[in-house]
């Protein structure tokens, strides 16, 4: 079971992977303390997953990923789907959850405060600039809404995607996995290979 873009809240029993340049730096006690860097579970490996997925073909039972594939181009989300469905199992299942842009949107249009447009263009995360060269997956890359996500998985090789809510899943044991903090943001998109 791997675990995508873990971020700091890697998931026992899961795979967890981030490519976060903290990561290394945060084994380093004093390096943390100066930096005020983030304690990383011991269970969470430093992967770029642009860079493939380093599991054999149809040897893994369930990929996850929360608040990740947003941060990746659409080319670079393309080519990572397409892993997954290359190392899941048949029967095996991806699972992917994002910040919802239709559920951004229709909050936008209904927000009548003066600086709406400017909440709603702070939630979208698409500046880039200089810490990029630090940590190319700091901010979001694109945005998703039902129609991209279930597009991505079918262009990836799922036939039948589908939108789930929060901890709806075949996945055993979700709840050790899906974050309650993300609940009321996301997107929730999952098919079985
Ligand atoms: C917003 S955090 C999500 C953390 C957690 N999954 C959650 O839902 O709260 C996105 C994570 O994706 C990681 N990430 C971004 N690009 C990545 C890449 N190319 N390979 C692996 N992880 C990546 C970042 O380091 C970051 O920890």
């Amino acid at each position: 079971m791997i675990n995508i873009g873990s971020g700091i809240s890697g998931a026992a029993g899961w795979y967890n992977v981030d490519n976060s340049p903290t990561i290394l730096l945060s084994r380093i006690p004093l390096v943390r303390r100066l930096l005020r860097l983030p304690t990383w579970p011991r269970d969470v490996h430093r992967l770029d997953v642009r860079k493939g997925l380093p599991f054999a073909d149809e040897s893994v039972s369930y990929i996850y990923s929360s608040h990740t594939f947003e941060h990746f181009q659409w080319s670079e989300s393309l080519k990572i789907a397409k892993d997954c469905f290359r190392v899941l199992k048949p029967g095996g299942a991806l699972r992917i959850v994002v910040p919802d842009l239709g559920r951004i949107v229709r909050e936008y249009l209904h927000n009548s405060a003066a600086t709406a447009s400017h909440d709603f263009l702070q939630r979208l995360s698409l500046s880039h600039g200089i810490h990029d060269l630090i940590h190319p997956g700091a901010n979001h890359s694109q945005m998703f809404d039902e129609k991209s996500l279930l597009h991505l998985f079918r262009q990836a090789g799922f036939t039948s995607p589908e939108v789930k809510g929060f901890m709806e899943s075949r996945i055993p044991d979700i709840a050790r996995i899906e974050l309650e903090v993300r609940k009321n943001e996301s997107l929730y998109v999952e098919s079985q290979r």
